[in-house]
């Protein structure tokens, strides 16, 4: 098959760990007969500095010519004094929402080989944890109004969380439909008893349960299950949930694969195109330095070949050859442990080129 892919590298480590995610893709090509055509593109800060815009038109162009987008990360300090309009988040955000990416994808899942990383006690994550967030990504108070006001002397600030019907209602079908292809049950988490977005939530996400019978649906308050997550991970196989309260509990259930540096995310919308990246942010602190994880983003690229591409023995091939290098005991800097071999960003995409 012949594909072509937006790379968008970013800032900080994004290009460090985007080349090792494109060396693992040109491997696959090799070993599986596939051509895959990358097209370079700006987003977040060095497009702030370009073109004065953290994802200008020609960017999004590109997104929308190709049949998958590759991310690093995007930020940094150097652009934190930049007006908010043009903050490099903001070109994320608005990528998201132009390309109509409403359901971000984030598995956790504690490798085998990583459990001295896992900072759970071992008596709770030995019970197993693998579950996925399912947060919607392009609604809610990250798109509401952001006003800010003098009222009476002081300065009032305003943040407008909405919700649609049809905006709960189609990630609620992803969430059950992921579900149906892994434990088949689904935790809506919301805070209805206080927000009425979430009493709308809860009752269009029920309602959606009714055409997945063999889906066990329950729900939970967001902060007993920023609690649980801890407490009793096992519990879960899908958590949905809007766009704030997914982004927080994501990273906290990124943490307990051992490290934020391991997972990998798929934002899709109604069709094929996605956009794949590491969870993590730019680690502008180590950016240049080799010492960045890159297996997030070489797992991005697997779920990219996966969804995007419907290359499911490539995905998989990409996997086992993580997996494998973990066998070995290499490891980068963020999950290395006594006894195993410290590897850095370029070594540890060579060995997983080797190993596919
Ligand atoms: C994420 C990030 C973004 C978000 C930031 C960088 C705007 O934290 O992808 O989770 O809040 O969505
Ligand atoms: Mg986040």
């Amino acid at each position: 098959m012949e594909k072509k892919i937006a790379v968008i590298r970013g800032d900080g480590i994004g290009p460090e760990i985007v080349g090792e995610a494109i060396n693992v893709l040109n491997k696959v090509a090799e070993k599986f007969g596939h051509t895959f055509i990358y097209d370079e593109t700006l987003m977040g800060g060095c497009a702030i500095d370009a073109y004065g815009d953290p994802f200008p038109q020609v960017s999004l162009d590109k997104c929308l010519n190709s049949d998958a987008v590759l991310l690093g990360a995007v930020g940094g300090p150097k652009w934190d004094g930049v007006p908010k309009e043009i903050r490099p988040e903001r070109g994320l955000l608005r990528m998201r929402s132009s390309l109509g990416l409403y359901a971000n994808i984030r598995p956790t899942k504690l490798f085998p080989q990583m459990k001295e990383a896992c900072p759970l006690k071992p008596e709770i994550s030995e019970k197993g944890v693998d579950f996925v967030v399912v947060r919607e990504l392009v609604s809610g108070v990250y798109f509401g109004e952001h006003r800010s006001e003098q009222v009476n002397g002081q300065e009032k600030a305003t943040d407008i969380m909405a919700y649609t019907e049809e905006e709960i209602r189609r990630i609620a079908h992803v969430a059950f439909r992921l579900a149906e292809k892994r434990r088949k049950k689904v935790c809506s988490v919301d805070k209805a008893n206080v927000l009425a977005t979430s009493r709308l939530w809860r009752r269009v996400v029920s309602e959606v349960a009714e055409s997945y019978p063999n889906v066990e649906l329950s729900h939970m308050y967001v902060d007993n299950c920023a609690m649980q997550i801890i407490r009793a991970p096992h519990q879960f196989d899908v958590i949905v949930t809007e766009n704030l309260f997914g982004d927080i509990l994501s990273d906290e259930a990124s943490i307990i694969g051992g490290s934020i540096g391991l997972i990998p995310s798929a934002s899709m919308g109604s069709g094929t195109l996605g956009v794949y990246e590491p969870i993590h942010g730019s680690a502008p602190d180590i950016a240049g330095t080799d010492t960045a994880n890159p297996i997030g983003t070489i797992l991005a690229a697997a779920e990219l070949l996966r969804n995007s591409f419907d290359m499911l023995t490539e995905a998989k091939a990409i996997e086992d050859a993580v997996s494998r290098v973990l066998d070995d005991g290499c490891r980068c800097g963020d999950i290395m442990s006594e006894g195993m071999k410290q590897v850095g960003c370029r070594e540890m995409g060579r060995l997983i080129c080797e190993a596919i």
